[in-house]
């Protein structure tokens, strides 16, 4: 289905010869979408903006579905939706499996970089906001029709693993590597780097067992390969909790055998160059970079993050043909992305590459989120507090509910309500991590909207027979239009969120949504109506709750049918 937006823009391109753009009204009084072309001409051309809009009018041709157009202010354009046409609409969302969510145009294979923990460290709070992020984008992306992997590109290399071997070999602790993996291999690289501090012939002992496992040495490849594993059973463990799948998780290591080949290679074309012992691409012609080289290869011959992700680029465009490739990666790490896009440009790869950046987590007193003993937060410890807390409300509410349920509810509202904390604010911005905020179910908040949606679900619990639906709307109350051309307005967001990578942009949308429906439920009763009004207020129920549970899908929230 096109959206009205599109179909209006499309019109008002035909009657002016040139691309133009119609934007949805904030304030009903100006209709339902207007264009401010008429000023944007006047402007060039030095005519009177009115004027211009007059004749351009007379050559809109969308009386087939627009009351006469008005003029508005200096010289805006205003389009009102006729009533019959947005009744028609609505109605055929109802069939429609994408609820008037058009698929892209030209679908594009789009490989999605996000979460990316590091073995042996701590999955963090800026991880959270990677994973969550990122899985969004992926479902908006598949939603829309576009071809996309999603890949995990585990920091499973790299200088720890000297002190993580070291520590293993002389501290480790079986059962608390047993009950609690990623905690006791972080303790083991603690402790190895504190005495490293301190004792120059520790240090060199953690080189050296680096030395030998990049060396292939069996003994510590197998330790390595142990602490790979034992973390990935707990990333896992996660990703099942956040109900979130990848398609592939090659991890840093995957690239080695390339980046010795790959470092060569851009030395014989000239790409990279020879500086003080080390290997490094310049980016003399480009002013923002011009004295940041990315650096590929330390005098000592050892690579760095920027070979293993050129590595990684290589592979992506080479063997899967992205077309795209988009990093959800936190705001520190913009320049070595500005470096490696230069350096893929200067390869000659071409690939639409998107560095999706954002701010951090504040703790209640708005310094970064830390735990009481200062250490970050891990995922797992915010999750299982989040569980907590939503089963302690759902019980407080639902004391009759069975146990088991209470724990299934638990689940889907104290997950969403994470996830949606995350999704609700602009994702550059630093946001306040609030458990009471979070987890209320009043504002702009997860629970709200899950428990918008238990309430529709419960209308038609009450419903007498099965809901089918009409073959015509019948619409005649404000709030019945207000709730039909809010639910029209979803196709117009979804694609909206993803062009700039904003899942706030759907996240506020189904607020939206939900106040509005709220609105109308208080305004028109639905079972205690009759005949035609009563089914077509059943329809816009109907039609709220399925794009409620598939916006919030899209959000990788759930819903559940009671709470
Ligand atoms: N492991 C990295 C970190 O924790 C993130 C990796 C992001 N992806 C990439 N291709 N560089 O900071």
């Amino acid at each position: 289905m096109t959206t009205i937006q599109t179909l209006l823009e499309s019109r008002l391109s035909e009657a002016l010869g040139a691309p133009a753009q119609v934007s949805a009204t904030a304030d009903a009084r100006f209709g339902d979408y207007q264009t401010n072309v008429a000023m944007v001409q006047a402007k060039a051309q030095r005519a009177n903006p009115r004027k211009i809009a007059a004749e351009l009018i007379e050559r809109i041709n969308v009386a087939d579905f627009c009351e006469p157009l008005e003029i508005a202010g200096a010289g805006f354009i205003n389009f009102r939706l006729k009533p019959e046409f947005v009744a028609q609409r609505t109605l055929a969302l109802l069939g429609d499996a994408q609820l008037g969510v058009p698929k892209a145009e030209k679908p594009q294979k789009i490989v999605i970089d996000f979460s990316s923990p590091n073995v042996a460290k701590p999955m963090h709070v800026g991880h959270i906001r990677s994973t969550i992020l990122g899985d969004t984008l992926a479902r908006i992306a598949r939603f829309l029709g576009h071809e996309v992997i999603t890949d995990n590109h585990v920091g499973d290399w790299g200088t720890q693993f000297g002190k993580v071997i070291y520590g293993w070999k002389h501290f480790r602790d079986d059962a608390a590597l047993e009950a609690d993996p990623i905690h006791e291999l972080v303790r083991l690289y603690k402790e190895a780097n504190a005495l490293c501090d301190s004792n120059p012939a520790i240090l060199a002992e953690c080189r050296e067992e680096l030395v030998k496992l990049q060396a292939g040495d069996p003994e510590n490849l197998g330790i390595w390969k142990n602490t790979v594993a034992l973390s990935w059973k707990e990333f896992e463990a996660m990703y099942n909790l956040l109900d979130i799948r990848f398609d592939e998780h090659l991890g840093e290591s995957f690239y080695n055998d390339d980046l010795g080949p790959l470092v060569d290679r851009l030395l014989s074309s000239g790409i990279a160059e020879v500086s003080e012992g080390a290997v490094c691409i310049f980016f003399r012609d480009l002013p923002a970079l011009a004295d940041k080289p990315a650096l590929i290869r330390k005098s000592d011959g050892g690579f760095l993050y920027a070979t293993t992700d050129l590595a990684t680029i290589e592979y992506r465009i080479k063997r899967w043909h992205a077309d795209a490739i988009w990093y959800v990666v936190g705001a520190p790490q913009a320049l070595h992305f500005e470096q490696i896009f230069a350096a893929t440009r200067r390869i000659g790869l071409e690939a639409n590459l998107k560095h999706i950046p954002f701010g951090s987590i504040l703790g209640e007193d708005r310094k970064l989120m830390k735990t009481r003993s200062g250490e970050n937060v891990g995922l797992r410890d915010v999750l299982e507090e989040a569980r907590t807390r939503a089963l302690k409300i759902v019980a407080e509410k639902n004391p009759g509910l069975p146990e088991a349920e209470q724990q299934e509810i638990a689940r889907v509202i104290g997950i969403g309500a994470v996830k949606y904390a995350e999704l609700s604010q602009f994702r550059m911005s630093d946001y306040v991590f609030s458990w009471d905020k979070m987890l209320s179910f009043q504002g702009n908040t997860a629970p709200y909207l899950q428990n918008a949606y238990v309430r529709i679900q419960s209308i038609f619990r009450k419903l007498e027979g099965k809901f089918t639906p009409p073959s015509a709307l019948t619409l005649s109350e404000p709030a019945e239009w207000a709730l039909a051309k809010k639910l029209l307005a979803f196709g117009e967001t979804v694609p909206e969120t993803l062009g700039d990578f904003r899942p706030n942009l759907l996240a506020n949308y189904l607020f939206e949504l939900a106040n509005t429906f709220h609105s109308f439920y208080e305004a028109c009763p639905v079972l205690k109506s009759e005949g035609a009004v009563r089914e077509s207020r059943l329809a816009l129920c109907e039609l709220t709750a399925r794009v409620l549970r598939s916006g919030l899908g899209l959000l990788g929230i759930e819903t559940t049918e009671r709470m």
